[in-house]
């Protein structure tokens, strides 16, 4: 896995810690910019991935734009330098502050959930004395076939409005002065890594557009969102996701209307496998069918496991000795706190170094402080080398 000069640099740095590739990270970037950017798609980072600055700073360099869900991740997109005409805002439960914050912002677009949000929105629009971009979110009722955690575009999911309240939003339309809609949102679920779902999709926007086309409404751009998924199990087989497969869907599937923006909001697939929770191994215990490796990071680091039953490649850096059988856990008082079971690893130590990979994805940001534990450090390739 990691060039075999790092082990030695990872050693001398306290566990655990995060360690991110931006070699990795620019050239997946460098995919997207071929097969999404220069074909004239816009691509909008979802920043909720990882929010850290030297990403983010990757990031923008390659021309992405930014999907946030919250004001502090619109401060942040700032922050690291982003325009405001490129940051894409959504979430279900936006507050009065975070929309006054987009408004006053000047945001490429809010990605309203409800027709309740949209009358607040307007409120709050009027009272600026200004007129805010809007793009529906709409629930297609696709089915994204991943985890029910991350699955967002089923009518039974909270996100988005529902289409068949689209005779609704067209009456209110003419009403709603200080809003400009500018376009129509999906975001159909995350770690999607069958192309079918997103087939679905393209012929749900179809036949929503032609709803907003009999309606007499223009949209400026579609938004297809993003879920796109990575390689858990083969991290360096497929360290780059097959973006010219993703993009060719929508080329493909997808009409365009004349001057018709498309949009995307990639998280996972951009940032996902350049990432690796770094960890030492504490103790090694005998179990009754099993041996334990307790390592030093835990759910509070990487918590994908024990909510979504993630699996992790998990590799050890320090040792090429004969393999055994271990559950692999954290120190933290839950029995969910395993990041791996019955997998077999070379045997370990007390001492060993691991990597815990394609962690660069909802790691890091979704750590926690349960049982007081402390943020632990990020370092990067540029760091270390
Ligand atoms: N757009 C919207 C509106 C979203 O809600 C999300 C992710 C994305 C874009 C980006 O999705 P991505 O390309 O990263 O799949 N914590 C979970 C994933 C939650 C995703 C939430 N929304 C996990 O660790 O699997």
């Amino acid at each position: 896995m990691f060039q075999s000069d790092l082990t030695e640099k990872f050693q001398s740095l306290k566990t655990p810690y995060y360690y991110y590739d931006l070699g990795l990270l620019n050239r997946t970037l460098d995919e997207i910019k071929t097969h999404g950017l220069e074909k004239g798609y816009h691509v909008h980072y979802a920043i909720k991935a990882n929010f850290n600055f030297p990403i983010l700073e990757e990031i923008r360099k390659a021309g992405l734009g930014i999907d946030c869900v919250s004001g502090q991740e619109i401060d942040r997109a700032i922050e690291a330098g982003f325009k405001p005409n490129q940051i894409a805002f959504a979430g279900v439960g936006k507050t009065d502050d975070e929309i006054q914050k987009g408004l006053d912002t000047g945001i490429f677009s809010f990605n309203c959930e409800s027709l309740q949000e949209l009358d607040v929105l307007n409120e709050l629009a009027e009272m600026s004395g200004k007129t805010a971009n809007v793009s529906i979110r709409l629930n297609p009722n696709v089915e994204a076939k991943t985890h029910k955690y991350i699955t967002t575009g089923l009518s039974e999911n909270k996100f988005g409005i529902n289409i068949s309240k689209l005779p609704e939003l067209f009456l209110m339309l003419p009403k709603l002065n200080s809003i400009r809609l500018t376009g129509i949102h999906f975001h159909i679920g995350s770690q999607i890594t069958d192309l079918k779902p997103y087939h679905d999709l393209c012929e749900k926007v179809e036949s929503v557009q032609q709803l907003f086309e009999e309606a007499g409404v223009k949209l400026d751009h579609i938004n297809v969102g993003g879920g796109y998924g990575i390689d858990y199990d083969k991290p360096d087989q497929n360290p780059i996701p097959d973006f010219k497969a993703f993009f060719e869907v929508f080329d493909k599937n997808l009409k365009l209307r004349d001057g018709q923006q498309l949009h995307f909001e990639l998280g996972r697939s951009i940032v996902g496998q350049c990432g690796s929770l770094i960890s030492k191994v504490l103790f090694v215990k005998e179990g009754i069918a099993t041996s334990f490796a307790v390592i030093d990071a835990g759910m509070t680091e990487l918590i994908r496991p024990a909510l979504y039953q993630a699996s992790h490649r998990v590799d050890v850096l320090t040792s090429d000795r004969p393999a055994e059988t271990y559950d692999v856990v954290g120190p933290i008082c839950e029995t969910s706190d395993t990041f791996r079971k019955g997998v077999q690893l070379p045997a370990v130590q007390r001492g060993d170094l691991v990597a815990i990979r394609s962690a660069g994805a909802y790691g890091e940001v979704m750590s926690s402080g349960f049982n007081l534990r402390e943020r632990v450090n990020a370092y990067y390739s540029t760091d270390l080398t």
